[in-house]
């Protein structure tokens, strides 16, 4: 029996260490340690020895269930440890790998051009004033000096809007020009005033590498007591050297606007060939930046503005040639076409 016994127990020891998987240990223990084990049957049948034997199987035979139990928690353990080891490694992540990175995006061109001066004119003191794209007929002509019968706006190939009143007026439309903004400015503001109006505007215009039928402009309006024609020019002067650079050489000349008197634009000297002559500025040396002038005092009166107490001057120039200048993109169209190699360069 005691024989029996210790076989038993290699056998059971030596299968229990090939077992590697968790679940197989379970009918192990049914096999080895479980009611009908052999050696619970050996356990059980003790009462049927004599004295002696049964007190040296009994002792052997605990011995054995309490050691293969024993090795059986071990077992469970040892196997465990493995499973956590293993499923560590797996999740692990590893600190010293580079992060991955997301796309960024960033500011279209325009809209970075149109950024960086409001800021020169907010340095300078200037708000940010918006207005509608779609507008009134009254804001974008009428109140401008700008009536019906006028040339100026055949010029500026209006897109009007399907609205029409009784009378069988068409009073609304795309603004044309930011100016319409300057209105809306001297009607709902008392001076002082010093904004500037930047966004969309729009002419009933074909695209070509000059043209879109949509385009950024930004207007400019001061109104005070005793503004001259030299505060127009010293700040229309500080802008174009803080955008264009220290050395760039600036012109005025008269023009005409009908909502300012006298009225006036603004060159600076060609980036292309620096003044010497070239295809871009048409060999004048000079690329036009923006019209401006003192506003008109009929412009000033429609809005509820005295002009024997108050004077103003304005200006108003085109945002999209601007990053073409700088940047010698010779297509407008590019800014539009929404293509990225093109856009991810600025
Ligand atoms: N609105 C004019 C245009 O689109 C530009 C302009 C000229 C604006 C003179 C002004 C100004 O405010 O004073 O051509």
């Amino acid at each position: 029996m005691l024989q029996k016994l210790k076989a038993l127990k290699a056998n059971a020891i030596q299968e229990l260490e090939s077992i590697d998987i968790a679940k197989e240990l379970e009918s192990w223990r049914i096999r080895y340690l479980g009611k009908k084990s052999e050696l619970t049957q050996i356990l059980r049948s003790l009462a049927s020895l004599p004295i002696e034997e049964k007190r040296a199987v009994g002792a052997c035979a605990n011995e054995v269930r309490a050691e293969l139990e024993d090795n059986l928690r071990q077992k469970e353990q040892a196997l465990q440890k493995a499973q956590l080891a293993l499923s560590a490694q797996k999740e692990s992540v590893d600190i010293t790998l580079p992060g991955r990175s997301f796309p960024r995006g960033h500011l279209h061109p325009i809209t970075q051009t149109l950024y960086e001066i409001c800021d020169i004119f907010g340095s300078m003191g200037f708000r940010v004033m918006e207005g509608p794209e779609v507008e009134w007929d009254y804001y974008n002509f009428e109140a401008l000096n700008i009536p019906e019968e006028h040339p100026a706006r055949d010029v500026m190939s209006t897109s009007w809007i399907d609205y029409e009143t009784d009378s069988g007026q068409r009073p609304m439309l795309l603004r044309t020009h930011t100016t319409s903004v300057t209105a809306r400015t001297i009607e709902t503001m008392s001076p002082p005033i010093r904004v500037v109006e930047p966004g969309r505007v729009y002419r009933y215009e074909a695209s070509d590498a000059t043209h879109t039928p949509m385009f950024h402009q930004i207007d400019g309006l001061v109104v005070d007591k005793g503004i001259t024609m030299g505060d127009l020019k010293g700040t229309l002067y500080e802008f174009a050297r803080r955008f264009f650079g220290e050395e760039r050489k600036v012109r005025f000349r008269c023009d005409y606007f009908p909502f300012v008197e006298p009225g006036a634009e603004m060159a600076i000297e060609c980036l292309n060939c620096g003044g010497e002559g070239c295809r871009l500025c048409g060999n004048s040396g000079w690329i036009e930046i923006l019209g401006a002038g003192m506003t008109h005092p009929e412009v000033l009166r429609r809005g509820g503005i005295d002009p024997e107490v108050y004077t103003s001057f304005a200006f108003g120039m085109g945002i999209d040639r601007l990053p073409m200048l700088r940047h010698n993109i010779d297509d407008i169209r590019l800014f539009y076409g929404s293509d990225l190699r093109f856009l991810k360069q600025f």
